[in-house]
């Protein structure tokens, strides 16, 4: 009787454990081809063209004390906007640094199509950023850290939901129906460590979380697969 307790049990978790790989967020969509699209590797003159507007991001950052700051490039180099987040001053929580920068783009030059424009920001997009990106017709997109680092390793209260899995989904947004290439970790090593903090010690601090993180290489994850299958063996074996 117990034994087929265990093993009923078991399978169950083996089931369920195998349907949480599958990578099926909603049956009635279809999965995008590529999740997530691959950030682009940029090297050479492009990186140090990419490098130098981050570097302003990152000194208007330091300048003003702020964490998340972005900016709205033209394709001819011209930066037409500069901004930070803005939410407690303006009493707003909506109000990050992409959508104060799109919005101010808007009231001042009445640009609403950003195809002929670069985002770059010192954090990732989160969703409602990204989405906001999307339906802007943004061409390109740069920020220096990653959600990944934000939410894993400094422990910072976000959706940890990369802007390239979400920007998959963006079917005919984006610029003229192609969706905007996500350029991901420039000038990191400064925006990691010079302009966001670590919140894992602060325990008062409201951005302070317990990141739910794994380590799909840490094979800790793979053995509670593996002691499963061998508890099932053993109870068949046994039963
Ligand atoms: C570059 O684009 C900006 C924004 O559209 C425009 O104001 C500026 O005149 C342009 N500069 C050049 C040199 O074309
Ligand atoms: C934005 O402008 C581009 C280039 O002119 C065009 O291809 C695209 O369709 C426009 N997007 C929207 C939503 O109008
Ligand atoms: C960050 O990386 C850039 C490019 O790789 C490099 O030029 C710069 O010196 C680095 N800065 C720091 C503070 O490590
Ligand atoms: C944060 O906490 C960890 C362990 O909880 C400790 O090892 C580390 O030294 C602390 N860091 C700081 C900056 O206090
Ligand atoms: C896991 O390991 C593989 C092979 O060594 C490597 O290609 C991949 O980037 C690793 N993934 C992560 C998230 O570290
Ligand atoms: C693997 O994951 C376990 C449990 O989450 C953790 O305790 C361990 O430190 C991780 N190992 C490595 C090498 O990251």
């Amino acid at each position: 009787m117990n034994k087929y307790l265990v093993l009923f049990f078991a399978t169950l978790c083996l089931v369920g454990k195998v349907l949480s790989c599958e990578n099926g967020m909603n049956p009635y969509y279809s999965t995008p081809e590529q999740v997530p699209v691959p950030l682009t590797a940029v090297t050479g003159d492009e990186l140090s063209y990419h490098q130098g507007y981050m570097q302003q991001v990152i000194d208007f950052a330091k300048e003003k004390g702020a964490l998340f700051v972005a900016s709205i490039v033209h394709k001819n180099g011209t930066q037409i906007v500069i901004d930070m987040n803005l939410g407690r001053q303006m009493k707003d929580l909506t109000q990050h640094a992409e959508i104060v920068v799109i919005q101010k783009a808007n009231a001042l030059y009445g640009i609403s199509n950003f195809s002929d424009y670069t985002l770059y920001t010192t954090g990732e997009s989160c969703l409602m950023c990204q989405g906001a990106i999307l339906y802007s017709g943004f061409s390109k997109v740069v920020y220096g850290t990653s959600i990944k680092t934000l939410y894993c390793d400094k422990c910072m209260s976000q959706v940890p939901i990369d802007s390239t899995f979400l920007t998959a989904y963006g079917y005919g947004l984006g610029d003229g129906w192609n969706r905007p290439t996500i350029i991901g970790g420039v000038l990191s090593n400064i925006t990691d460590n010079q302009v966001f903090k670590n919140y894992c010690n602060m325990t008062t601090s409201i951005f302070k979380v317990h990141p739910l993180c794994v380590d799909p290489n840490n094979s800790s994850s793979s053995l509670t697969f593996s002691f499963l299958t061998l508890l099932i063996l053993i109870t068949y074996l046994f039963i």
